[in-house]
């Protein structure tokens, strides 16, 4: 309809959340702070990707994160804006980075009831050449309020009480059955035997129906953005090398694993569902298959079969 092509009435993160905000009477607007702050964060990040090339911002900062990953100038120029962004909301407690080896526990004055655990640039292999990248994060209530400790921000993902991404460069419901499998095939000689059969099965099915066909983009943000759209699976499983995948519990699987559920998918670690998960540790690293729910269900079947 013409009148959808000229939309005046600008809809906002900010502007959703304070309308959602009036319909709890207890609400304080807390969580409308915390969340106007991520905003800010993630306008700041954009601005800076966008404009990479020409204010120096490509390439190698010099230094390695505590994964073992060389960081990008952008890795660390994000997490540094997010950092002061969500200490000066006032409403954090704890922060975990993936771009800092320790979890952050706010100075006192600045306390707030939320820790927020997030990965400041997901894909950053893709930085240089303007290929689609991310911000990602997860929100949990800390316990007590008072005292702060790094088990407020080990709690499984089911208690999250929010994630969200943001995507740079360019409401879901996701198809219950997908078309597309995601998976970096490079590594595949590695893979244990449900993986391998269930991507061998994308290719080569034998009910009748027609292949999958292989998207990878290479940035978690964009691959689980394509995923909430089109449908399909995403996987980023444990291989010989890599026996607990590459991504992140705390900053990629839970906040990802969190909205597929919400828009009707589901995500599964090859054990559990993640985010029944407990990690133990901020850095810790899980194996992790999301996407639509027909497609979780088949690879969950290979799993379950080889017990
Ligand atoms: P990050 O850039 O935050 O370190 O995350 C990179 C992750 C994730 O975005 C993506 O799904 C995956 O690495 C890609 O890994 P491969 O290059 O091994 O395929
Ligand atoms: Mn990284
Ligand atoms: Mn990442
Ligand atoms: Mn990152």
């Amino acid at each position: 309809h013409s009148a959808d092509a000229h939309r005046t009435d600008l809809m906002t993160i900010t502007r959703f959340v304070l309308n959602e905000q009036s319909k709890h009477a207890e609400s304080r607007g807390d969580f409308t702070i915390l969340l106007s702050h991520i905003v800010l964060g993630c306008k700041f990040v954009c601005s800076a990707v966008n404009k990479a090339g020409l204010a120096k911002l490509i390439g190698l900062a010099g230094e390695t994160n505590v994964q073992g990953e060389e960081q990008k100038k952008l890795d660390v120029l994000s997490n540094e804006v997010f950092v002061k962004a969500l200490v000066s909301s006032g409403r954090t407690c704890i922060l975990v980075s993936e771009e800092d080896e320790l979890a952050i526990v706010v100075e006192p004055s600045k306390r707030g009831k939320y820790c927020v655990v997030f990965d400041p640039l997901d894909g950053s292999s893709n930085i240089d050449c303007g290929v689609s990248i991310g911000t990602i994060f997860g929100i949990y209530m800390i316990k007590d309020h008072s005292e702060p400790k790094l088990e407020d921000a080990l709690q499984p993902g089911k208690d999250m009480v929010a994630a969200g991404y943001c995507m740079y460069g360019s409401s879901c419901t996701i198809p219950k059955k997908g078309k597309i499998y995601s998976v970096n095939e490079g590594n595949a000689r590695n893979w244990d035997a449900p993986t391998a059969k269930y991507v061998e099965k994308c290719k080569f099915p034998k009910d009748g129906s027609s292949a999958k066909s292989l998207r990878y983009i290479g940035s978690m943000v964009a691959d689980v953005h394509r995923t909430l759209l089109y449908g399909g699976i995403f996987l980023y499983p444990a291989d010989k090398k890599s026996p607990n995948g590459k991504l992140r519990v705390l900053y990629e699987v839970f906040p990802m694993s969190f909205l597929m559920e919400q828009a009707g998918g589901q995500a599964f670690t090859g054990k559990e569902r993640a985010l029944d998960l407990v990690p133990k540790k901020i850095h810790e690293r899980s194996p992790i298959f999301l996407g639509s729910y027909d497609d979780v269900e088949e690879i969950k079947a290979l799993y379950a079969e080889e017990q």
